[in-house]
């Protein structure tokens, strides 16, 4: 098939373009490149640096076709759109919409689109599942549900998936979104490790593998128009991440705590069933042996 994946330069995307390319699929992406992810690029994949929110993207559309349209472009962080709510909005709403559109306009015969676990806020029972209400607690939380009602307003078959907290090789370390490569890239330095608040938040943690396996399982014609969370349905807090990781690196200092984050989720534990049901496949890399495949 021709498939484009937005963000596809970014962490999650450059593992969805490998996979895609590993099993004979022909890829493009669209990303707009920043220092952050030109080195994981599959020289296989066509690349385009083109901002998703701006007209140059018809472009691609004009001079292509594409079967699928994986969408992982965005503004990816919390604080990131607590700090610059209009930015996120752009890049998460603005972006979103100029995609399903083209989308729509250039008979793309469906559409797989990155959304969170944020979109539920804090859970009203453990664990979520895709019926549980919406209640954001940030501007991201926001932009991605409504990055969602756009995809389904849009008129193209759509899978929608709510992702829980990926981790694996790639992710960059400079923001906050990926807590296992900061504590990785910390330890790996000896460096100190700052936990926000208690430490007794707990994360829904799924590796990168698993969703470039997933997203593949979800290309199949057969599944359309649904909603999933990806996710292991499993909950670590991070203390217990920290210890775990702290094993596997031989780290020894003690962590530091900190103020906790706006906008941060206390609980987070994604039901997986109806996606498990869906693939026929309930195969997830543990964390830990995810944080080994991680060291090495
Ligand atoms: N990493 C996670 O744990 C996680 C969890 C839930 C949802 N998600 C979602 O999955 C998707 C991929 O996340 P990621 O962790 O790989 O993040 P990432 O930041 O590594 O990747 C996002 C990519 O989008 C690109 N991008 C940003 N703005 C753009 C624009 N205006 N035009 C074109 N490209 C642009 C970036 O350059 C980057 O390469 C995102 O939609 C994110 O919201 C990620």
């Amino acid at each position: 098939m021709h498939i484009l994946v937005t963000g596809g330069a970014g962490f999650i995307g450059s593992h969805i373009v490998d996979y895609l390319i590993e099993n004979n699929h022909s890829v493009w992406i669209v990303d707009k490149t920043s220092s952050l992810n030109l080195d994981y690029t599959n020289s296989k994949a066509v690349y385009k640096n083109i901002d998703i929110s701006s007209d140059k993207l018809e472009e691609i559309f004009r001079e292509n076709h594409f079967d699928i349209c994986i969408h992982l472009a965005a503004q990816s962080s919390v604080a990131g759109s607590v700090k610059d709510p209009l930015n996120d909005a752009v890049v998460n709403i603005i972006g979103t919409i100029n995609v399903v559109q083209l989308c729509k306009k250039y008979n793309c015969k469906k559409i797989i689109a990155a959304s969170t676990a944020a979109v539920y806020g804090n859970p009203k029972y453990i664990p979520i599942d895709e019926n549980h209400s919406t209640d954001v607690l940030s501007p991201y939380g926001l932009s991605k549900l409504t990055m969602e009602k756009y995809v389904q307003l849009s008129g193209v078959p759509y899978v929608i998936c709510r992702f829980s907290n990926v981790y694996g090789k790639r992710q960059h370390s400079l923001g906050e979104t990926g807590v296992v490569s900061i504590f990785s890239e910390a330890m790996m330095n000896n460096k100190d490790i700052y936990i926000d608040g208690d430490g007794e938040q707990s994360r829904d943690f799924i590796y990168v593998k698993d969703i470039a396996r997933i997203i593949y399982q979800l290309l199949n014609n057969n599944v359309k128009d649904e909603i999933f969370n990806v996710s292991t349905n499993t909950s670590y807090t991070i203390n217990e991440l920290f210890r775990i990781m702290a094993k596997a690196y031989s780290y020894k200092k003690e962590p530091l705590y900190r103020v906790s984050r706006a906008g941060d989720i206390k609980i987070s534990q994604l039901d997986n069933r109806y996606l498990i049901q869906k693939i026929k496949s309930s195969k997830f890399i543990s964390l830990e042996d995810g944080i080994n495949r991680l060291k090495s």
